[in-house]
């Protein structure tokens, strides 16, 4: 490392040393009053979930607004690297065992229903099931897993997910069985199943109003549609996308739900108007009209009587992060960031093959080049719900330094501009406006 970039370095981990001292004193302390004293164990209901909450959360809530994707960006880069590790205040809180602080009737409890057992459906079942992960459902959304239930599809999946959670997990030969059995029912079948698992379940009538929570992992799924299947209230379907890292908290998920009000409705056509009478054009509109004014009034109040509301963002974000998005435009934008990881794992390789053309033997340069970026990345995740974040970590490069210069360098020969071209071209092939592939 060059003199004046290591000094840098050195000065930054200065700053923080006082912080991390202070936490570990406070971490210290909170420690010996929640265990040590009996009389304080009592009082520690009331107070210390509260306190920790505030200390837990600090970190990632900020993440939530979906206009900031920075946080999906950095977090994404850092499970891309195999290995997110918590922000150090994180880790060192959640060492501490808070459940039993935790009054657990004032959690509202999770079954949790998978139809299609794949990767997905699994990688969130084990995510929700794995011991360590309650304090945090419980601490940062309210939540505790009161059983998960899965269809038998893809047998091998659903059958390794049993014998990991045996208490926990029940398979079933139905969807309907799966939806009886559970109030947030995750749809993981694949693009083309997904109408017919639909249809089976409203001629089951199965779904309640009141009780059910549908969120979509199919990638085609549209939030609307959905709502139409289901005939459940606006507030209560999602759209989801995440990887199979929020098996073990890591990454972070996109959420999409409708908005609060139904889409304006087409007027309703008469059947007697000749030159529209079209079946398939009647089919439509009669999809559109059938939205009513019960789910919008209902969604309003939903916040305030209905307890038995799951917040789904309030769960992701516990399992390791989320950002919302408005729409399936922004979601699709927000995809490409997941297909940045061939890049990614481009630069890394031709990082370590020049290291190896260089002298290096190429052990010690794939070893050195993976640790050096996970440190990167995981020093860019910290405090990324900031926007200026990365700009920050690029302004503290000394100026005339080594790093600055490589940056420049790159600006000079358009890297970016084909870094940009590059997602431009793969979201056009998301939407269908392209085969994705750039002129050579
Ligand atoms: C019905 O509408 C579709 C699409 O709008 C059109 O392609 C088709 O020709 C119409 N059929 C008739 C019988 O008008
Ligand atoms: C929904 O709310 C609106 C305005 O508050 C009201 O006029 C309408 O009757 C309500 N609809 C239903 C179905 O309750
Ligand atoms: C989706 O939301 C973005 C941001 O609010 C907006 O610019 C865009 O027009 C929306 N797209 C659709 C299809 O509604």
């Amino acid at each position: 490392m060059h003199p004046s970039s290591l000094d840098q370095h050195t000065t930054r981990i200065d700053r923080r040393r006082p912080i991390i001292i202070i936490t570990c004193f406070f971490i210290l302390f909170i420690f010996i009053i929640g265990t040590a004293i009996p009389a304080v164990d009592a009082f520690c209901d009331s107070w210390r979930p509260k306190h920790i909450n505030l200390h837990l959360q600090q970190p990632r809530t900020f993440g939530a607004k979906s206009s900031n994707p920075k946080l999906f960006i950095a977090s994404h880069y850092q499970s891309l690297t195999k290995k997110m590790t918590l922000t150090s205040t994180e880790m060192k809180m959640s060492d501490i065992d808070n459940t039993n602080c935790i009054d657990s009737s004032t959690l509202t409890q999770i079954k949790a229903g998978f139809i299609g057992c794949g990767t997905i459906a699994s990688s969130i079942a084990t995510a929700l099931a794995t011991p360590p992960h309650s304090t945090h459902l419980a601490q940062h959304a309210g939540l505790s897993l009161h059983s998960i239930s899965v269809t038998k599809r893809s047998e091998s999946k659903s059958s390794k997910l049993k014998q990991s959670f045996p208490d926990i997990v029940t398979i079933y030969d139905s969807a309907s069985d799966v939806v009886h059995n559970s109030n947030v029912v995750f749809l993981c079948v694949l693009p083309q199943q997904v109408e017919k698992v639909l249809d089976e379940l409203k001629k089951a009538n199965v779904w309640r109003k009141e009780e059910h929570t549908l969120v979509s992992l199919v990638a085609t799924s549209n939030v609307e549609e959905l709502i139409l299947q289901s005939n459940l209230p606006r507030s209560r379907v999602y759209k989801m996308i995440c990887l199979p890292s929020i098996a073990k908290r890591e990454g972070c998920a996109l959420l999409q739900r409708a908005p609060s009000s139904a889409p304006i409705a087409l007027p309703s056509q008469s059947p007697t108007d000749d030159s529209r009478n079209n079946n398939s054009a009647n089919d439509k509109n009669e999809q559109h009209t059938f939205i009513d004014n019960t789910d919008a009034n209902n969604s309003l109040n939903e916040g305030n009587d209905n307890n038995n509301n799951i917040d789904i963002k309030a769960m992701l974000m516990a399992l390791g992060g989320c950002v919302e998005c408005r729409n399936d435009t922004i979601m699709n934008t927000m995809m490409i960031t997941s297909c940045m990881m061939g890049p990614l794992y481009g630069v890394m390789r031709a990082n370590r093959d020049w290291l190896v053309k260089n002298g290096v033997t190429p052990e010690d340069a794939s070893y050195f080049v993976g640790r050096s970026y996970l440190s990167m990345v995981q020093d860019a995740e910290r405090n990324c719900q900031d926007p200026k974040r990365f700009d920050d970590l690029i302004e503290e490069q000394t100026p005339g330094g080594l790093n600055e210069q490589s940056l420049r360098n790159l600006e000079k020969q358009k890297v970016f501009e084909s870094y940009d071209r590059t997602m431009d071209a793969i979201l056009s092939r998301l939407q269908g406006t392209s085969d994705g592939s750039l002129p050579s």
